[in-house]
This record gives structure tokens, sequence and C-alpha cells, in this order.
């Protein structure tokens, strides 16, 4: 009877158990989204991510508070400018008084240690909802690039510490960092969606930031699901062209290509659990069909097991908090 290993032994109490435990999240880990609309005034919750709003000038700094009180050290900022200021070139996005760089500015100077990551893309801002600019039904990719840059210099001006560019456009890493650099602003890191899904797990985000295309979809600059070595292509293009950290977004259906790319690309990874991930598991909470504390902790020590260094996420505020109780 003794050609069977026993497992077991190392799980026989919760002590051993703490032991034995190969990943732990910790808040050092996670960056909290936030939203901030231009013309708002107050807080107004989104409806599909119950926890989560948008937030006016006025009323950004108790919400950054608060994250920065729950122990968080970076968040991820996302504007929505006012409908009649959206264009075909997406001229908020870029403007030095656009919504993204106000609150910046603001956000910055009440808080000078927090990091201050800009999602740099156009889909908020172009009148065609599209995250770049479109000539003839189609997104330019080239003439798109020299927005992005622009866009992310702005940024980076108005204080924000990293620049993530979100619009999956070729070469927008080569296209950042050059401007950036010709900026004077050579310790600004790139935090790169380098690999980007065309996901249906997105749908909360684009009502909240009401920026879905008006018209086709994003098939041709985001990746195709069914794809894994696609994913490695992209992520080693933006390790060539001088990305500082990859991401890979949405991460619940994506863990394998996170752990492809933990092992291919040797650069910080980090996970974008995204807008729909998150209405699911508030949703099955709410109805009481699971219990919310330990999906969303499998959840996150699940990205993490999989190679993700950090990780964006909805539930960063709440997951500081569960730390909290156990003393973490
Ligand atoms: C902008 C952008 C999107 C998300 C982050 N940045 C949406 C999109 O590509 O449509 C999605 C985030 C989420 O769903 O939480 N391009």
């Amino acid at each position: 009877m003794n050609n069977f290993d026993r497992h077991r032994r190392l799980r026989t109490t919760a002590t051993m158990r703490d032991l034995m435990r190969e990943t732990v999240v910790t808040k050092n880990d996670l960056i909290a989204p936030v939203f901030v609309e231009e013309g708002l005034n107050g807080s107004t919750p989104i409806s599909s991510m119950p926890g989560v709003s948008h937030f006016g000038l006025d009323s950004i700094l108790n919400e950054v508070q608060e994250i920065v009180d729950a122990g968080i050290k970076s968040i991820i900022l996302f504007g929505l400018p006012k409908d009649e200021n959206k264009d075909d070139i997406g001229t908020g996005a870029w403007s030095d008084d656009g919504i993204v760089q106000q609150a910046t500015r603001k956000i910055k100077n009440k808080f000078p240690n927090l990091i201050i990551i800009a999602d740099c893309c156009m889909c908020e801002y172009t009148s065609t909802g599209h995250c770049g600019i479109v000539k003839e039904g189609y997104v330019d990719n080239d003439e798109s690039l020299k927005y992005i840059a622009r866009t992310a210099v702005s940024q980076a001006k108005a204080g924000a510490d990293i620049i993530a560019p979100s619009n999956a456009m070729d070469g927008y890493v080569t296209a950042i960092r050059f401007a950036l650099d010709q900026a004077n602003l050579v310790n600004i890191p790139i935090m790169s969606y380098a690999v980007k899904y065309a996901s249906s797990f997105y749908g909360p985000f684009r009502e909240a930031a009401n920026s879905a295309p008006k018209f086709g979809d994003r098939k041709s600059y985001q990746m195709d699901p069914a794809n894994r070595l696609e994913s490695i292509r992209e992520a080693v293009s933006d390790q060539k062209e001088g990305a500082d950290f990859v991401m890979v977004k949405p991460s619940m259906a994506f863990l394998d290509v996170m752990r492809e790319i933990k092992d291919q690309v040797n650069l910080p990874m980090v996970a974008y659990n995204v807008s729909g991930e998150y209405a699911m598991i508030k949703a099955a909470a709410a109805n009481g069909w699971i219990d919310e504390q330990s999906v969303v902790y499998e959840t996150l020590t699940g990205m993490k097991r999989a190679g993700a260094d950090l990780i964006i996420t909805y539930f960063a505020k709440d997951y500081a908090k569960y730390l909290d109780q156990q003393g973490e």
C-alpha cells in the first residue's frame, strides 16, 4: 500500500496551507481604473458595473482619496469628454485642457506619490467611436499614430507617470517612444496593451465610456480571440519597439495567453480584468449564486498564477479591503 503519493499531508491544517501557498496577490499588484467625465458635477453610477461611477472634476479627488486610503498605489485614468467636444480627429484626447489632462494635474497635485497611468486611446474622443482616424471607412494606421503620439505627450506633460496606449495600431510603441523622447520625457514608461482581443467582454465599458464604434467593429485592429501565436507576435513587436510593460486583455478567458506571453517576453506583464468580467461576478453575487469575495480571490490569484505581475481591476478597492480584514 505504499505505491502512491500523500499530497494531503501538506494540506492538513490552515497553517500548513499558508506555508504551502505559491501565489499571493498584494495591494502592490493592483491598479484601480477611474473614470472622469467632463462637465459632470458629483458622480453618476454605471448601471452595468455596480460599485463603479463616473466622477466630475469636482468629486474625483474624493474617489482617489478612497483608493489611496485603501492602500492602492496606482490608478488608470479614462476620460469621457462632452458629446459636443467629439470630432473626427479626437481633439479632446490630445488637447492640453482635455479632461484626462485636467484630472491628471489635479490628482497629481494632491497625491504626488500615486502612480497615474493614462489610458492613451482615441475612441472616447472621436465622433466615429473608433480608436484612430477614419479615412474612407477604414481606420488609417499611420495617420492614427501621429495623434496617439500627440496624446501620449500631452498626458505625460500633464503629469501622467505611465502611458498605456490601447488604440491597437501597429507601431504605436515606436511612435510614442519617439515622441516622448523628443519631448525630453525619457523616463516615462509605456505600458502597452500589446495583446488586446476584439472582445465582447468590453460591453459595459463601452456603455460606461460611450465609446462604442458608430459603424463597423474593431476587428481590423484588435485581435481574434481564437489566436495564440498571433499574441506572441504582437507582444514581441511591442517589446522590440521599446515597451516597458505588456498587457493581456481581457483576462479570464485568456489565462493561457498570459502564461505564454510571460514565458516568451521578458517584461513585466499586466492583466486587465475587464468590465464584462466584473459585471458577471457582480451579477451572480447579487443573486446569491456565488460568494463574491472568494470568487474575486480565485480570479485575481489565477491571473497572478498565470504570470501577471500587475492586475488592472475594478475590484481593486474591494480587494484591498478584504486583505485588511484578513490582516495581510
Ligand atoms: C479603449 C479601451 C477599452 C477598454 C479599455 N480601453 C474598450 C475597447 O477597446 O472598446 C475596455 C476596458 C474594459 O472593458 O474594462 N480602447
